[in-house]
């Protein structure tokens, strides 16, 4: 996993937690990389799993809300990062419909190691898309969090309803429909 995922969850983890928390939950994990990260390096997957389950746990709020929360910001952090990308979309549902095609394909570019889920997409009709998201790493909630934060981005409105397809949260059926 890219350390920009890992210094924005820190950073967003201190501002909502404070400095403690993040020391606490880095001296709780049992972490190769001792916490510290940087942006362009990679690192284990299981690094960000013991920093989320030490939150959750300290917090006592689920990690998939936690991720969901850390979706919303992330999206920001990519319209900092990554704005020459998204620029390229019009709307929420385009910008949502070419992530797979062509916005994680650029990613790819970028970072050959990046580890990126898989999205199947199907426009119903004009104003419904349906995501069906595929990840050993059973971030949906993430997805999520991003999914709504993209709608906000165009200050346009949509109901996004899910289905896990697997227990595991590693196929989940979305449904987003513009209002
Ligand atoms: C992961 C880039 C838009 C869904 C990532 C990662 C990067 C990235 C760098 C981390 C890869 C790694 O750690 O190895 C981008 C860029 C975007 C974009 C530059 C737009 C300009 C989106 C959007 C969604 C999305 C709109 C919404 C569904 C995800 C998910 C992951 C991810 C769920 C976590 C990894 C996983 O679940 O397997 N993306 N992304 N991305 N991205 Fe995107």
């Amino acid at each position: 996993m890219k350390g920009i995922v890992f210094t924005e969850f820190l950073e967003l983890v201190e501002d909502k937690f404070g400095i403690e928390t993040v020391e606490q939950i880095i001296s709780d994990s049992d972490l190769e990389s001792k916490g510290v990260y940087t942006a362009v390096e990679t690192y284990k997957f299981t690094e960000m799993v013991s920093l989320l389950t030490n939150l959750s746990n300290l917090t006592k709020i689920s990690p998939n809300d936690l991720l969901k929360v850390y979706g919303l910001h992330f999206f920001d952090v990519l319209v900092q990062n990554y704005g020459n990308i998204l620029k390229n979309y019009k709307t929420p549902l385009e910008l949502l419909e070419s992530i797979d095609a062509h916005i994680h394909v650029a990613v790819r570019k970028l970072y050959p190691d990046a580890e990126l889920p898989y999205f199947e997409v199907a426009k119903t009709s004009d104003n419904t898309l349906t995501m069906t998201y595929h990840s050993s790493r059973a971030m949906y909630a993430f997805a999520h969090g991003l999914m709504e934060k993209t709608f906000e981005h165009y200050n346009q409105k949509a109901t996004i309803n899910y289905q896990l397809l697997k227990e595991d949260g590693t196929i989940v059926k979305f449904q987003i429909v513009k209002e």
